[in-house]
């Protein structure tokens, strides 16, 4: 059985005052309505440690969006993996499609993060995702399998129980249009046949697949009860306790 792992990703919104009010009420509700997932958030770097703060003594993980490839040095505005691990955060998102089109990260540099990560011993949640005219032009396995090929370059079998895959198709983004749970849960049935063409079958079943694109109250329950979706990434619908905990309770 996967346990299920739902997270919200901040993208630039909360300060620090403002990150630190809502994960406190967000613990609150969490607890109060017993919320048995795997539950992470991620806010910005700079909102980070007053949000590890206010989650204390809660079953909230506290992960980042983004860090660099390098482990220190001459790289202005960046921030190294031990510097979120001082923190006490030891998850990290890598790969979303906004880092891949607004700041060009390709696969190959992807990878790299992975496996810095990895070495750093932390957790990764790696996105993957094809764009609508790729989905349009036939192209949706070939785009899935080379981001997970190249992104997974090089990790080891044994480092699989770190790696969390969030399928986030670019057209789901933000858009209000999620793609239908049975065509999200035919991309993760894929990208587990990927995973176990690379690995194993033991990993690939143990892998959990997150789905992120407009999830929400009213579509998580539906989506969450395909076989291949274990999780959801969720950006506009984490950032308030109203709109987030009905995901969180989507099995309640
Ligand atoms: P939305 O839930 O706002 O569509 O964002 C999804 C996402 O990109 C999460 O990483």
């Amino acid at each position: 059985m996967r346990r299920p792992y739902i997270a919200g990703n901040w993208k630039m919104n909360m300060t620090p005052s403002k990150g630190a009010a809502f994960a406190a009420e967000l613990a609150k509700a969490v607890k109060e309505a017993g919320v048995d997932c795997k539950i992470m958030i991620a806010p910005p770097f700079v909102t980070i440690p007053a949000v590890v703060e206010a989650v204390k003594g809660s079953n909230i993980i506290v992960a980042a969006q983004n860090m660099n490839d390098h482990t220190s040095g001459a790289y202005t505005g960046e921030v190294a993996p031990d510097m979120l691990k001082d923190l006490g955060v030891t998850t990290v998102i890598l790969g979303h499609s906004e880092r891949r089109s607004y700041y060009g990260e390709s696969n190959e540099f992807i990878n790299k993060k992975v496996k810095l990560a990895l070495a750093e011993k932390m957790e990764v949640v790696l996105c993957v995702g094809e764009t609508l005219e790729e989905r349009e032009a036939g192209k949706l396995e070939s785009v899935l399998s080379s981001q997970i090929v190249d992104g997974l370059k090089d990790v080891a079998a044994e480092e699989m129980k770190a790696i969390t895959i969030a399928y986030e198709p670019v057209w789901a983004i933000g858009t209000g249009k999620t793609a239908t749970p049975e065509d999200a849960d035919a991309a993760h049935a894929f990208i587990r046949s990927v995973v176990k063409k690379m690995f194993n079958s033991d990993i690939a079943e143990n892998l959990i697949i997150q789905y992120g694109g407009s999830v929400n109250a009213s579509n998580a329950k539906a989506l969450m009860a395909k076989e291949n979706i274990d999780g959801a990434l969720v950006g506009g619908a984490s950032l308030s306790v109203e709109k987030f905990l009905p995901v969180l309770t989507f099995n309640k």
